[in-house]
């Protein structure tokens, strides 16, 4: 009997049976395992369906969507806008309602949901400003020695691909040297964006790559430029003695802020924005509107491929991320505009991949789970047109510390006939998790040699706990530490304390539109103390702080917040800053590059679509 054909809801025992005898059998030492459960099960279970069962690996499909807000969907309680399938996830499975990401922007919470463990372990945090990878020619990214799931589950004999978004690094030293890629990290298959969506991506778009440090440059450009005028112009008068020396170094700085601007800034859409199978570049620039497309092919003919199993398949999307890139089919068909249109179009894109499951009949044999990175970008307007996703009840949003709304996603688990069926679960979980729930359900082990934050949900979703394991979550801003999340077992509670929150500008409007993304530090934060506490169960929307006059325990719960943090930072050691600045900047020796460098480009798919 081939393992397609035990599927776990085998009709000798019921779900939950089956669940405790896989339980039993990670309790047991490994060496009264296979005694102690053939003595319990032979009766009930013929040998070659105890062995399929002991060997059982479901395979895994992750959706992962970009900045989609938790109100953006209607198993969220969106009313307005469509994402049916989305929601048909949620109703054969499990809703998570305290979901949370462990960073607000993309490069350090993706890091953190791949390896288990929060970035700033991994040094994918921000130091100096940038908060997430600026390039694909930068030298940052996640570290070779980082364990991802897709490692451990390809050791565990799995199929392992990603389709879609990285933005986890590219090149440590030399061109191709692939240090960060996706297949040095336990991907069997890649195809996708190595880096990740923008404005510059699409033409009609301005830029949005690296703002100030285009802005300085360009602003160098032209000081350097009218000083070399003025000179010129008053060698030529003869009012000032201006030695021939003095005007070639200007006219070469001049070329020098001309050339760095230019080469960098003008030709982003050749950098940034390519597409690879594998190794291989095969758009350069990328046809951004065609991505989704060939995604989607390439997600259902990773299934059709792989459904003898046991595979991983995750699919990150380049949706919602600005600049919204929409087929036509779906443009002015929601009721929130571009935004809108392109949230339903994503989930159309998880229908289709829902279909391909059920069509090759693998729905009760796969794991399904999908979450967004992190929240909505409130700031994200065009004129006045919203290009960002809603939060729904929640304070704050993208790249805010440790507001509610920057954190808490979407969380949805469907695994028909293991996991139940329309539960919702409201204590708190983390994107981290999945990290040690699939090591578990492969059969692998998580590292020993480093921390790992993530917990295996498995006993959770089952029903057979009520607590994640999570008693605290902590909330950083880069390498700043903003909140602290406790989950008090005993009584339910969660209690949240912010040290330190962003100033919102203007101030009062929830967000920082002036300057489009909160900062992490600095003038841009206030700093509490004693830190804002607010009850989080009963003040989901973080609206009452609480002080000593309103609640009684105030200074007992800081006190036990405080204890946590100082037990957390003992787990930290100092580690290779990968966000630094000169990991992160522009290296023309470094440019993944289709032809010979400058000249990059190509299209290998022209003939394929
Ligand atoms: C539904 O989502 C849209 C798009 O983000 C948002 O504008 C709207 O306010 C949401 N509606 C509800 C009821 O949450
Ligand atoms: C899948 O699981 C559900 C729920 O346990 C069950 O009703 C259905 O028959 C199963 N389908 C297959 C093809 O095994
Ligand atoms: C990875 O290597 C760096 C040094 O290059 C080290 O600081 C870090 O602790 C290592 N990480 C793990 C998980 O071993």
């Amino acid at each position: 009997m081939g393992i397609d054909e035990i599927s776990p809801d085998s009709s000798l025992l019921g779900i939950y049976n089956l669940a405790l005898l896989k339980e039993i059998m990670e309790c047991c030492a490994h060496f009264w395992r296979y005694p102690i459960l053939f003595l319990t099960f032979y009766l009930v279970l013929k040998p070659s369906e105890l062995h399929a069962l002991i060997s059982y690996k479901p395979n895994i499909v992750i959706l992962l969507a970009d900045d989609l807000g938790i109100g953006d969907l209607g198993c969220y309680g969106n009313t307005t806008i469509r994402t049916p399938n989305i929601d048909r996830l949620a109703k054969e499975g499990i809703k998570l309602t305290q979901h949370i990401a462990a960073a607000p922007v993309c490069t350090p919470s993706r890091t953190a949901f791949l390896t288990g463990r929060y970035p700033v372990r991994s040094g994918m945090v921000q130091t100096i400003g940038y908060r997430v990878l600026q390039s694909l020619a930068g030298s940052g990214g996640l570290p070779p020695n980082e364990t991802t799931f897709a490692k451990i589950l390809k050791k565990q004999g799995y199929s392992t691909g990603l389709i879609g978004k990285w933005h986890q690094g590219m090149n440590c030293e030399y061109r191709n040297d692939y240090c960060h890629h996706p297949l040095n990290h336990g991907f069997d298959y890649f195809y996708g964006m190595p880096f990740t969506l923008m404005n510059d991506c699409q033409i009609s778009h301005s830029s949005e790559l690296d703002l100030p440090l285009q802005k300085k440059l360009w602003l160098y450009t032209q000081m350097v430029t009218l000083a070399l005028l003025t000179c010129i112009a008053a060698k030529l008068t003869h009012l000032l003695p201006l030695s021939q020396k003095a005007i070639f170094f200007l006219a070469l700085s001049d070329f020098f802020f001309f050339i760095s601007w230019y080469s960098r800034f003008g030709f982003a859409r050749y950098w940034e924005c390519i597409m690879m199978r594998n190794y291989d570049i095969i758009e350069q620039p990328m046809k951004v509107e065609r991505a989704a497309p060939l995604m989607l092919r390439e997600a259902i003919s990773f299934i059709e491929r792989n459904k003898q199993g046991p595979f991983l398949l995750l699919v990150s999307f380049l949706h919602v991320h600005t600049p919204l890139v929409t087929t036509e089919n779906f443009i002015g068909k929601s009721n929130h505009g571009l935004y809108g249109d392109n949230v339903e179009e994503m989930d159309w894109m998880v229908g289709k991949i829902l279909d391909t499951l059920d069509k090759e009949n693998l729905k009760n044999s796969t794991l399904t789970y999908f979450t967004s990175d992190h929240g909505g970008h409130l700031e994200s307007w065009e004129g006045n047109i919203q290009r960002g996703g809603w939060n729904g009840i929640y304070k704050g949003g993208k790249a805010m510390g440790g507001w509610e709304g920057g954190i808490r996603v979407p969380g949805l688990f469907r695994w028909t006939g293991m996991l139940p069926e329309g539960k919702v679960i409201a204590v708190p979980t983390s994107l981290m998790d999945i990290f040690s729930t699939l090591a578990h359900l492969a059969g692998g082990t998580v590292p020993q040699d480093r921390v790992i934050d993530g917990q295996n949900l498995m006993p959770l979703l089952q029903g057979l706990v009520q607590y994640s394991g999570h008693e605290f979550m902590f909330h950083y801003c880069g390498t700043y530490l903003h909140a602290v999340r406790w989950y008090e077992k005993e009584s339910g509670n969660v209690w949240k304390a912010h040290y330190m929150t962003p100033v919102f500008q203007p101030e009062g409007s929830g967000a920082c539109y002036t300057i489009k993304y909160c900062p992490c530090s600095g003038e841009g934060v206030i700093h509490h103390d004693p830190p804002l506490l607010f009850h989080l169960s009963g003040d989901p929307s973080e609206a009452m702080p609480l002080s000593s006059d309103s609640e009684p325990q105030f200074y007992i719960i800081l006190e036990r917040i405080n204890k946590a943090v100082e037990e957390h930072r003992k787990t930290l050691t100092p580690v290779p800053q990968q966000l630094s600045f000169y990991n992160t900047i522009w290296k023309p020796w470094l440019q993944p590059c289709c032809g010979s460098f400058p000249f990059c480009y190509c299209d290998k798919e022209k003939d394929n679509i």
